[in-house]
């Protein structure tokens, strides 16, 4: 049985979108044009890596890794649906773990892993410091940290808060090819994200605000012009100095 956070948010929507992320998300403007180039220009060499891809939802990034020469990797998400959709994906070739990412991640070892990768999962969480300093456990000396999640900017404007510096719970509507689902996830300051690493020893290695590429403009051409003109997700690369 997982051991659930009591500031764990969204479960029940992931476990109702898991069809949903699997059959469409691979192919989704966002996601495929804007989200994954961002990601990628900052992932080291995965071939003969370890790596823990944390929030797989439906394992695109664990599939891709695994293509790349990965020598190991651990998919970990909270919603059973996505492991199993992951599991569709991969078959037994990645180890998965059902497990909230708020909790301790004690089926990884010390100092084990070459590349924690997590694209899209961490403003789920309301505290970063516990996920952070356990990324960062986990972690071989020199080991990298790559993720990607809302920018502040863009929930703070899109959701007209009032208070930039406080981190709170929104909700929202997504429409899904299944309906509209209900989302909560938190909005934090860009100096809490920044402090949040820092003080669990991360070396800010690197930042993007990429701009929308040319195929996501072809597929949304309305999104595209506003994709240049507010940022939608921020990418940091981060890493764990060598003692
Ligand atoms: C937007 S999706 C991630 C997309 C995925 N990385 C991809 O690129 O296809 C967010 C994922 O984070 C997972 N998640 C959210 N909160 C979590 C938590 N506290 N622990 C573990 N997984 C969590 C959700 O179940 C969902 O699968």
């Amino acid at each position: 049985m997982m051991n659930m956070h009591q500031d764990s948010v969204s479960l029940g929507s992931y476990e109702q979108m898991a069809e949903y992320y699997f059959s469409d998300v691979d192919n989704k403007p966002y996601n495929a044009y804007y989200e994954r180039p961002a990601t990628l220009s900052l992932l080291p060499d995965a071939a003969g890596k370890t790596i823990l891809d944390a929030g797989c939802a439906a394992g695109w990034y664990t599939g891709w890794l695994l293509e790349q020469g990965a020598a190991e990797v651990t998919a970990v998400d909270f919603s059973p649906a996505m492991i199993e959709m992951t599991r569709k994906r991969v078959g037994e070739r990645a180890r998965l773990v059902c497990a909230d990412l708020n909790e301790p991640l004690d089926f990884i070892r010390d100092d084990s892993t070459d590349i924690v990768v997590s694209s899209l999962a961490l403003h789920y969480l309301k505290d970063w410091n516990p996920v952070l300093r356990e990324f960062y456990r986990v972690l071989k000396p020199d080991g990298t940290l790559v993720f990607s999640v809302h920018h502040p900017f863009m929930d703070f404007t899109v959701f007209k808060r009032e208070n930039y510096f406080l981190t709170e719970l929104l909700d929202d509507e997504w429409d899904t090819a299944t309906g509209p689902v209900q989302v909560q996830f938190y909005r934090r300051p860009l100096g809490s994200i920044i402090s949040s690493l820092l003080e669990a020893g991360f070396t800010l290695d690197a930042m993007l605000e990429p701009m929308p590429t040319e195929d996501f403009r072809k597929a949304l051409p309305e999104s595209y012009d506003k994709l240049t003109r507010r940022p939608q997700f921020l990418f940091i690369r981060a890493r764990k100095s060598a003692k």
